[in-house]
């Protein structure tokens, strides 16, 4: 069955799209189309965007620019979401573990919630334990953006604006973010993230999408298989700060410079898997930082045949094998979420830099732009 391309322009995209996740129709391509999602408690409304390009389907809400579903064929043709997600406005705010969202101001831990920058120190929003997590109790991931669709040559795509008050969360400066989704003719997902401040701040955006790519609610990822270009990582300490040594993967569960399954050593009796319960650490890339995306991490399901390449100008990789999923939480497709049962894989700067000398910087200053990408191409 195949859906006219008339039918998407006439508005929807958002009707096509949500239509039956199964089936081979190839995603039509057309301007992103909006409709209400939900309202939080406030009476804010939550817009869902629909959008579509190359085979790809994507669905963002303004709520914390969740990626709700990703939607992309296996070897066959045949689509899944392969993005975990909620149905409701609700379940987002009442219990999401940052599904599909964007992280910001700062992505990943920083220790006890504390650094100090030109001689001064701040206290952040401390959430996880004594540590603050992505950007504190009321991160980027919990705030509703704006947001505005775009066709652009064979581009189409959403831009997202936040605006991150001075003292907002403890971080200091007035904080403009502005976030670019892409699907490209060739049906790969782009990120471009941009921000500017007016007194200097660190800055460490990424993307919370748990990946499955036998479809959300479809099992393990243990059987995916997964390469990351890296010699060394950032072990951590029991609250999964990093200790500041980069470590060698050579001869550890942490090695997957060939292709490994991510089950093969999950259950090794490493002391760091044993502590995060799995995989939940940064990957220090070879490439270091680099003027533009470069291909850092694939990762494969033998079984689908789909295939998900990550590209990134950015130093880190921060592998989370979906350890803190307990069964409790209900997805999309109307099943429970249990350990492992997806993947993260957040490009990034390394956790905790604010108090590394040794790590790549994050501090932003007024007058300079942070910018950063990262590229996910699928295949099957
Ligand atoms: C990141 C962290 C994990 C966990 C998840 C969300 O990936 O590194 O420890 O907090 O987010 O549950």
């Amino acid at each position: 069955m195949s859906m006219s391309r008339r039918t998407v322009i006439a508005g929807a995209a958002a009707a096509g799209l949500t239509a039956a996740t199964a089936g081979t129709a190839r995603a039509a391509s057309g301007r992103p189309a909006r409709e209400l999602f939900g309202r939080l408690a406030d009476g804010t409304k939550v817009y869902r965007w629909s959008l579509a390009n190359g085979g790809t389907r994507l669905r963002v809400l303004s709520y914390g620019g969740v990626v709700q579903s990703l939607e992309i064929p296996d070897r066959r043709g045949h689509y899944a979401n392969v993005a975990l997600g909620f149905d409701a406005i609700e379940d987002y705010v009442a219990s999401s573990p940052y599904f599909g969202a964007l992280i910001g101001r700062y992505g990943n831990r920083i220790g006890k919630g504390q650094f100090t920058l030109d001689g001064k120190s701040y206290q952040l929003s401390v959430n996880d334990g004594v540590n603050s997590l992505h950007g504190g109790a009321q991160g980027f991931d919990k705030r509703v953006w704006d947001v505005e669709g775009f066709t652009s040559g064979s581009d189409v795509g959403l831009h997202l604006y936040y605006i991150s008050v001075d003292g907002e969360m403890g971080y200091p400066g007035t904080l403009r973010a502005k976030v670019t989704y892409t699907l490209t003719r060739h049906g790969d997902w782009r990120i471009d993230y941009e921000a500017t401040t007016d007194k200097a701040t660190v800055v460490n955006l990424t993307s919370h999408v748990y990946w499955n790519l036998g479809g959300e609610g479809s099992g393990t990822i243990e059987n995916h298989e997964l390469t990351i270009a890296a010699s060394r990582y950032t072990p951590t300490d029991s609250g999964l700060i990093p200790t500041g040594e980069l470590a060698k993967v050579a001869g550890t569960p942490f090695d997957f410079r060939g292709a490994k399954s991510i089950g093969r050593d999950i259950r090794a009796a490493h002391p760091q898997q044993v502590q995060a319960k799995g995989y939940d650490h940064n990957w220090a890339l070879d490439k270091g930082i680099t003027a533009g995306p470069e291909h850092v991490a694939t990762l494969r399901d033998p079984d689908s045949g789909r295939t998900l390449r990550i590209a990134t100008d950015q130093p880190g990789l921060q592998f989370y094998s979906g350890n803190f999923l307990d069964g409790t939480l209900t997805g999309t497709g109307g099943r429970t979420y249990r350990q492992g049962d997806a993947l993260c894989l957040e490009t990034q700067h390394f956790p905790d830099s604010p108090n590394h000398a040794n790590f790549p910087s994050t501090v932003l200053r007024p007058g300079r732009t942070y910018r950063t990408s990262t590229l996910h191409s699928f295949g099957a």
